[in-house]
């Protein structure tokens, strides 16, 4: 492991950066509309060459601290499964965890066993003081995900955020390094 190419193993899973190569893999599985109805940066349709446009900032995310974001894979077969990111705010030592898995996988804890990883890294590694994560209002599974690595329920900021035209509740949960101690 080291500060460019950070790669993380759990149990079932080795998270490390995503390359071109997983372009075809990310289209499928992110492409889904089930992804998108959730998320607010996953555009649906996800067209040919998205993926790839995607995957180009990681590096320099990763490079500058800005931001790590590490595909799932599993270890016994190497597939992709989704991506889990942290997006810092440096001055605050705090950052935003995000994450979304293929619907084929669902339901399986890959997501909680990536996001825990990844929630200990930065606490560990880039010492971060605070990890927040925001959910739709409805997305139990993702309110599940966030309980499950430890994180409160902080509260819900009202209609925050716009999705094809409609104002949606965003539900927050967080975790200090004092509580994650
Ligand atoms: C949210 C998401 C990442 C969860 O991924 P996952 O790999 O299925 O997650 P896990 O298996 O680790 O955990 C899911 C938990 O939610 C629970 N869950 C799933 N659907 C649920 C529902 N409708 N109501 C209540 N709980 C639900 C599961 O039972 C599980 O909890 P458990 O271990 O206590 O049984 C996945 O559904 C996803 O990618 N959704 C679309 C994108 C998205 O919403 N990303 C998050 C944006 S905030």
């Amino acid at each position: 492991m080291n500060d460019t190419q950070p790669r993380i193993e759990t149990d079932r899973l080795i998270l490390r950066p995503f390359t071109q190569r997983d372009a075809d893999a990310v289209m499928r599985l992110a492409g889904d509309r089930e992804i998108a109805d959730t998320t607010l940066n996953i555009p649906h349709p996800y067209k040919e060459g998205m993926a790839e446009d995607w995957i180009s900032t990681h590096r320099e995310g990763i490079e500058s601290g800005d931001s790590l974001t590490l595909a799932i894979t599993l270890t016994d077969t190497g597939e992709l499964v989704g991506a889990v990111g942290l997006t810092v705010q440096k001055e605050h030592s705090r950052a935003e965890l995000g994450y979304w898995t293929g619907r084929q996988y669902w339901g399986l804890g890959y997501c909680t066993e990536a996001a825990r990883a990844l929630v200990e890294y930065g606490f560990d590694k880039m010492e971060l003081n605070r990890i927040y994560a925001s959910h739709f209002s409805g997305n139990t599974a993702s309110g599940r995900v966030m309980e499950k690595l430890g994180m409160k329920h902080e509260g819900i900021m009202r209609q925050h955020v716009r999705k094809e035209g409609s104002y949606v509740d965003l539900v927050i949960y967080g975790i200090t390094r004092k509580q994650y101690a």
